[in-house]
């Protein structure tokens, strides 16, 4: 998260990102049709914690797990958490999507929100990773700025770990959530 992405919203260490704010809606309703009604969801690449807080509010019976590398951004998702008081939000990992091993344990959804479409982004690890931590049947989310170049690499790195490509859904701005299936 760079500065022209986020800037500091006030003095309990909140990060806000307009774009978070301008794109939260659409994410949620695009995760109706995705996310289990109950169950655990790890979002990769957190950020300013923005998306856990609103994504816990849409779906109360669901536990998101957010995490990021960045110590600052760790904090902010804290602030966030705590500001909004939301119940179903755990503390943040210290995870990098290229780390050998995610969470102790299994999860039925995975979130990689902005991720895959900055230069440096570990497509090869965060598929590794995703089914590596996804219980049977599970979904990876991925969502971004998706040139069709960038589509297909994505869709070969995720099939080449046992993740099915769903349909690609069209977000706005251009964007698109391409979304994965782990085998049962
Ligand atoms: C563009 S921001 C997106 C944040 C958030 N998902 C959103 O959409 O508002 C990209 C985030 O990816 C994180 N990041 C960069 N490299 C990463 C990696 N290898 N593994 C996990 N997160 C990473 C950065 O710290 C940053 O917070």
């Amino acid at each position: 998260m760079t500065d022209r992405q986020a800037s500091r919203f006030i003095d309990d260490g909140r990060l806000y990102a307009p774009a978070a704010l301008r794109n939260r809606a659409g994410l949620i309703d695009m995760l109706r049709d995705v996310l289990p009604q109950s169950g655990q969801v790890l979002e990769i690449a957190s950020g300013t914690g923005e998306h856990a807080v609103a994504f816990a509010a849409a779906f109360p019976r669901v536990v998101f797990h957010p995490s990021e590398p960045n110590a600052t951004c760790r904090a902010s998702i804290e602030a966030w958490i705590a500001a909004t008081g939301v119940g179903n939000v755990l503390p943040p990992l210290a995870l990098d999507a290229t780390d050998e091993i995610w969470t102790a344990e299994l999860v039925d959804a995975i979130l990689c929100i902005n991720l895959l479409h900055l230069a440096a982004a570990p497509i090869a690890a965060v598929m590794r990773g995703a089914a590596a931590t996804l219980k049977p049947g599970g979904s990876l989310v991925t969502y971004g700025l998706f040139t069709p170049e960038l589509t297909a690499a994505i869709v070969a790195a995720a099939t080449q770990n046992g993740l099915t490509p769903r349909p690609a859904v069209p977000m706005p701005d251009h964007h698109q959530a391409l979304i994965f299936r782990l085998a049962r």
